[in-house]
């Protein structure tokens, strides 16, 4: 079996972070998001996945290399390798690159494609089990969300048949099934799809399916987050310590007077000084260095980032060796870019954006972005 991961999207949501590194590099836990992905499909019998890449294709391409747990990885771009500065004008959608792999994932058998960006412990196998029996040309996962206009929302009718497919209504209150971003598609798909240019599956291929009463809902009840946005990238990186079971003591150097609260991970290398307060909902990526009666939670924080005595840091995602000096404040829903410098007891007010490389010596407005 194959599978198709879209992994091309510009990432805009989270920027300044992705814009040194593509979203499915993002960690989790302390682990690239496309690794826990790619290891899920393997041990779901996929023996070759498809990368669908267009922006930042050089350093996914270089990063992941040809194969992963035991799997082949192929690599499909949107654009061609000579014009991969234009891929915005390039980008194919979500619907082109599918159409673009068509030669790769061929047409004898069912495959699936994903969303790159989607964090679950969905089972795979027992989707295409359920996809091979009901006979439609695809099947989407579904997720219940509470909020649900920024996703795909489906209508289910009779035989688990999708009866509408609506991508993100202007306005939808409550709770609602939503597209998962996982999918089954028998090669018929390739029918749908016109060649060389850019389609959305969600805007022109599920609602014309769903008319053709050809589309099939398969409910997911475990963990399950589309990371693609900051706040909800924080939420699954939470979900997935917890449903894991990671365990807050690592193998880093640990002072007895550290107080670290659930939910916690640490990678290799990471330095804590005394009488910090970690967690909850921490991660901590490798080399990571924090000083004294440092207080940080609900955070993402990435390797070899300095953080200095008596810094705090709530709600937030700091880039990789990034120095945050003593005495800083950093409020909820601020993004650090990699290498960035804090000075000695600046405050950053919420939603403060920071790119890579800047340094911050002069109090900030909340909400700005810092170029
Ligand atoms: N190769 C390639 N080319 N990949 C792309 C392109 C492109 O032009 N545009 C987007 N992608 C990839 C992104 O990298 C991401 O992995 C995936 O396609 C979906 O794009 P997002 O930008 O993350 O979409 P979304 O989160 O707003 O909405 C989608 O996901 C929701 C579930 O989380 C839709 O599929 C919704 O219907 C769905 O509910
Ligand atoms: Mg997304």
């Amino acid at each position: 079996m194959k599978a198709l991961i879209l992994a091309g999207g510009l990432g805009t949501r989270l920027r300044p972070l992705s814009c040194t590194r593509p979203k499915i590099l993002f960690p989790i836990a302390n682990v690239p998001l496309i690794d826990l992905t790619l290891e899920r499909l393997a041990s779901n019998s996929v023996v070759e996945s498809v990368l669908a890449v267009n922006f930042m294709a050089e350093k996914l391409q270089h990063t992941l290399g040809c194969s992963k747990h035991g799997m082949k990885l192929t690599y499909s771009r949107d654009a061609p390798i000579s014009s991969s500065k234009q891929h915005a004008q390039r980008a194919l959608g979500t619907g082109g690159p599918v159409k673009q792999a068509e030669r790769i994932l061929g047409s004898k058998e069912p495959f699936f494609v994903m969303n790159g960006d989607i964090l679950s412990k969905a089972n795979y196998a027992i989707m295409m089990e359920e996809h091979k029996s009901a006979g439609c040309v695809a099947t989407i996962a579904l997720a219940r969300v509470t909020n649900p206009s920024r996703y795909g929302i489906v209508k289910v009718g009779s035989n688990r048949r999708i009866e509408s497919f609506i991508e993100k209504p202007v306005s939808q209150a409550g709770s609602a099934l939503v597209n998962a971003g996982i999918y089954v598609f028998e090669p018929e798909i390739f029918d749908y799809i016109p060649v060389n240019k850019k389609c959305s599956l969600e805007r022109a291929v599920f609602p014309r399916l769903a008319d053709e009463g050809r589309l099939l809902g398969y409910k997911i009840e475990n963990l399950w987050v589309d990371v693609g946005k900051p706040e909800d990238y924080i939420v699954g990186n939470k979900l997935w310590i917890k449903a894991s079971g990671i365990s807050a003591i690592p193998r880093a150097v640990i002072d007895s007077r550290v107080q670290i609260e659930d939910a916690v991970a640490i990678d290799e290398g990471v330095t804590l000084g005394e009488e910090s307060i970690l967690g909850p909902n921490l991660s901590l990526g490798k080399g990571v260095r924090v000083g004294k009666r440092v207080l940080i939670r609900d955070s993402i924080v990435f390797p070899n980032t300095i953080i200095s005595n008596s810094a705090t840091i709530e709600g937030s995602i700091i880039g990789e060796s990034v120095t945050i000096e003593r005495d800083v404040k950093i409020k909820g829903g601020c993004l650090i870019g990699d290498n960035a410098l804090i000075q000695e007891g600046i405050t950053l007010p919420k939603n403060v954006k920071i790119c890579p490389s800047v340094t911050i010596s002069e109090s900030v407005e909340e909400s700005h972005c810092m170029t």
